[in-house]
């Protein structure tokens, strides 16, 4: 049985233990509902630090619809178990007043990267990230944290924070995991309607694609118009976003002219679905 800890005496009990001990502290943040994606950064974890911690706060400051949090799949005693196997050190899943206590009254922003991307389209969701991230780090007081690329913009995002406020831990990403059909592993997968479920791997084909083609040396003013239409005949109903970036930075492109990223935000059956991908 991993050990669930709920509050954060009991947490900074075992941490000063570790660390009185020379061990190293490794986290790896989630909003629960566990999948292959986050067990992979577990297993990273595991690898990389002597002590791993993973958290488990689905964190109200994120979302922009009360509807998208009260949806948010809980299934705390499933993660539970499927960490058992990697002999994770402890499972801390906060009570909201441990994480917001009354009177509440911080935010943590990041000026820039914030305000790209997804942050374009969901308000706020950045800033719920950082401020819920950096109580994280500093309660669990780890060395160093996984996170996937999956979210390729949140990593670059908690990354500048933890540098910009000299939080001393190391922010690692993971590659992103993926179903057999190319779809990008994401608990939203969940609450897509079968329909929808079939479908989806379009976006991570067309993606694929373009990432090949900017490779071979053609420009998104060259592709985009052709993507956002194969994304309509697949049956997405909206795509939010679909952008080359610089690797490091996020700066627009139109050519992969340095170290890129792909990155697309798309609705289909009522779910949001983003997937990045690595170019040149
Ligand atoms: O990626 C997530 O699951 C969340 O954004 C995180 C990093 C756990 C913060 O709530």
């Amino acid at each position: 049985m991993t050990e669930i800890l709920r509050d954060k005496a009991a947490l900074r009990a075992r941490v000063t233990a570790w660390k009185r001990a020379g061990e190293t502290v490794g986290v790896v943040p989630t909003m629960g509902a566990l999948h292959q994606g986050h067990l992979s950064l577990v297993q990273a974890a595991t690898a990389g630090a002597d002590r791993v911690i993973v958290t488990i706060f689905v964190n109200p400051k994120q979302f922009n619809t009360p509807s998208d949090l009260e949806n948010y799949p809980r299934t705390e005693h499933a993660d539970a178990d499927k960490l058992v196997p990697f002999g994770v050190d402890a499972v801390y899943v906060p009570g909201p007043d441990e994480i917001y206590p009354d009177g509440f009254a911080t935010s943590v922003h990041v000026e820039g990267l914030t305000g790209i991307l997804c942050g374009a389209f969901r308000p706020g969701h950045f800033d719920g990230v950082t401020t819920v991230v950096s109580k994280l780090f500093l309660q669990t007081g780890a060395d160093r944290a996984w996170f996937g690329e999956k979210d390729y913009q949140q990593l670059q995002v908690v990354r500048r924070m933890a540098r910009d406020l000299d939080i001393p831990i190391e922010v690692i990403g993971c590659p992103t995991v993926r179903e057999p059909d190319g779809l990008a592993l994401s608990s939203r997968n969940l609450l897509l309607p079968a329909d929808a479920r079939a479908r989806a791997p379009a976006m991570g084909r067309e993606m694929r694609g373009m990432a090949e083609a900017l490779t071979a040396g053609r420009s998104m003013a060259e592709l985009t118009a052709h993507a956002s239409a194969a994304l309509a005949q697949a049956g997405f109903d909206k795509v939010e976003y679909l952008e080359l970036r610089a690797a490091d930075g996020l700066a627009l492109l139109d050519r992969a002219d340095r170290p890129a990223r792909l990155l697309a935000a798309a609705w289909i059956g009522g779910v949001r679905l983003i997937d990045n991908i690595a170019v040149g």
